[in-house]
């Protein structure tokens, strides 16, 4: 194809801007040809471009030879037209697009380029395997609620740089090819050439640098960072993902929670939403017992209650059995769920067994008392204090699991999201946002008989808790807190410790040897000894953020070029074997039975 002249190039206008007030106007679009109609000898093609479509129009009276090459276009060729604006008859006005009132009478035709038949219809609404949209993203971007995902994830990045802007923070970029830094998950590594034997770890975030930013004096710094992260995906999981990243100096809980609102305020008003003034929180103790979890979904309200010294004293053996060890019976009461059939409550049942629940236990609220279930358990008198804890009505259904307390807040969280998603209790279009804060510090790891830390190993403790970090640890709050908005977590920090000491005493917490946390963080406990200020910041998904303000269900639909569930690119079909010299040159040889390249010491080339 001949390369076309500088002026084919020249667009006068996008696709989506002409309207009744250009008629008459001589116009030049570029595009792609969305849909190409032959009516008797009159050719229509709708072109798009990012901004819209336009409806041109070739007449068989006009240049024969731009006629002829309009009839030859295809689908998803890329052209660049010329010719005079006019209004359509008003039989054919599109009130569905916005320049459906006029049409462009072509005189001019440049094909700028053909396209094969292409395996997905940017404009269908087809259901198309996701492989195959990932294989060809290219196109699947062409789509218009695709373009739409993308173009809101930039302009949230903007928002979240002019409002930082504004209030002082300095983006910095932090290394790549760094050390590990704990976040929890496995790291993804990178075997050093030059240090043959040596690897950089791919960082979970900056953390780390960040706080040494803070050394630095810096004073407040921001990122838009890629974090990388070797964990079992999800669909709101990546193993590459962003982050807005912020820390500050000087600065309390209060003044992270305070910027970070103004944050999600502007970025609301990107997306045309609107944020509140006041966002509730809840402590996480608060978030457990009425919610089951330290991300409650605030849409709705069916809280939970601990029914434990009401139901004290059944006779249900169940009840009685978990009660006597160290167990809770927890519940909640479905506005209306009388009208359940037995059928939908054992659905329920069946839920809650998927989360770990080992029975779910339920009764009708009557008049004339509690009926079905376990009502023949619960005493006149446990009737009349269970009514009242749950402010039950006539007609309501009352439902408990009976466990440890962490086994029933986490089968009870997940039935109060399916009741309310099931009884409809919440409008899906609204925003409910709310911070947890106050987490414990450590929670005891069962399996490697050890504390871990719940946030990560840098954030404070609770000052009036630092006396008893070592005699009773279970009972030390941190100084960390989480944004959650509709159940979803949308961000999470803390306030940091900024003194060796007290470092190091959590490092010993969490059975981090002193050697072992020297080789590990050893050049950031040095940096803590050089003036380092108080600090403490937080770093918020933007994935999860832009999910969220389009309504997407997985991050997938608003990343560019996303990893399937198993960590792998269709597009460019990474990861890949890497050829054998590379991996010589790494000193790297593949142990038997991994996949790997001839020669490369992979199957069969044990040397
Ligand atoms: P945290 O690990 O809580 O904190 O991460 C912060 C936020 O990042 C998002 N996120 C993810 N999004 C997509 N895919 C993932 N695999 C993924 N993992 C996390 C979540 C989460 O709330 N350094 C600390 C922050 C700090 O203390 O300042 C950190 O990374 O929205
Ligand atoms: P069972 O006596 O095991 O047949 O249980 C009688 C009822 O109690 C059934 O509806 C079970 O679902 C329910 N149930 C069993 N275990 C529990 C539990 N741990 N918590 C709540 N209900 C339970």
């Amino acid at each position: 194809m001949a390369e076309p002249s500088d002026a084919a190039l020249k667009r006068t206008h996008n696709c989506g801007e002409l309207r009744s007030a250009d008629v008459g106007k001589h116009v030049r679009l570029c595009g792609w040809v969305r849909s190409y109609r032959d009516h008797g000898g009159v050719v229509f093609v709708d072109l798009r471009d990012r901004e819209g479509i336009t409806q041109i129009v070739f007449d068989p009276s006009g240049d024969a030879e731009t006629h002829a090459l309009a009839r030859a276009l295809r689908n998803e060729w890329v052209i660049s037209t010329a010719g005079v604006v006019r209004p359509r008859g008003t039989d054919r006005v599109n009130p569905k697009l916005p320049t459906g009132e006029i049409e462009v009478l072509a005189d001019d035709l440049v094909v700028l380029n053909r396209s094969d038949p292409v395996p997905i219809d940017p404009e269908g609404n087809d259901a198309v395997a996701e492989e195959t949209r990932l294989r060809f993203r290219y196109i699947d971007l062409r789509r218009p609620e695709m373009a739409r995902n993308i173009r809101m994830r930039h302009a949230i990045c903007r928002a979240m740089r002019s409002v930082l802007d504004e209030m002082g923070f300095i983006e910095v970029e932090t290394p790549f090819l760094t050390k590990s830094t704990p976040e929890g998950a496995r790291d993804f590594l990178v075997p050093s050439r030059l240090q043959p034997g040596e690897f950089y770890a791919l960082p979970q975030s900056p953390q780390l640098f960040k706080q040494i930013l803070m050394v630095s004096g810096l004073e407040r710094y921001y990122q838009i960072v890629r974090c990388f992260r070797d964990e079992d995906l999800r669909a709101d999981r990546q193993p590459e993902f962003t982050q807005l990243d912020l820390e500050m100096s000087f600065a309390t809980e209060a003044d992270v929670m305070e910027v970070t609102n103004a944050v999600f305020r502007r970025v609301c008003e990107a997306a045309g939403r609107s944020f509140p003034d006041d966002v509730p929180v809840l402590s996480y103790s608060q978030a457990m017992e009425r919610y089951g979890t330290d991300r409650p979904d605030m849409r709705f309200e069916l809280q939970l209650r601990d029914v434990s010294e009401i139901v004290r004293g059944t006779d249900f053996n169940v009840f009685a059995g978990v009660l006597a060890g160290a167990g809770v019976v927890k519940g909640l009461c479905v506005p209306g769920g009388a009208k359940f059939t037995r059928k939908e409550i054992d659905q329920y049942g069946e839920f809650a067994a998927a989360h770990g629940a080992k029975g779910l236990a339920w009764c009708k609220v009557q008049a004339e008392g509690f009926a079905g279930g376990v009502a023949k358990f619960l005493d006149a008198a446990m009737q009349a204090r269970l009514r009242e804890a749950f402010g039950a009505a006539d007609g309501d259904l009352l439902m408990f699991i009976a466990d440890a307390e962490e086994a029933a807040n986490k089968a009870l969280a997940a039935l109060r999201n399916k009741l309310g998603a099931d009884l409809k209790l919440y409008d899906p279009e609204a925003f409910a946002w709310c911070w947890v804060t106050g987490f414990p510090l450590v929670e005891w790891n069962e399996q490697e008989g050890r504390w871990d830390s719940l946030h990560h190993p840098f954030t404070s403790p609770a000052l009036e808790d630092l006396d008893i970090l070592e005699t009773d640890p279970a009972h030390v709050s941190s100084r960390a807190y989480d944004i959650v908005l509709n159940g979803v977590e949308l961000g999470g920090g803390s306030v940091r410790i900024h003194d060796m000491e007290t470092q190091r005493r959590v490092f010993r917490l969490l059975g981090i040897a002193e050697e072992e946390a020297e080789l590990r963080f050893g050049f950031f406990l040095q940096a803590l000894r050089y003036g380092a200020p108080p600090h403490g910041g937080i770093a918020l998904g933007i994935d999860r953020i832009v999910m969220m303000m389009v309504g997407a269900s997985s991050l997938r639909e608003v990343i560019a070029f996303p990893k399937t569930q198993r960590g792998v690119c269709p597009l460019t079909g990474a990861p890949a074997p890497a050829d054998a010299r590379q991996l010589r040159e790494l000193g790297i040889r593949l142990a038997p039975g991994r996949k790997g390249p001839e020669g490369s010491g992979g199957q069969g080339q044990e040397a």
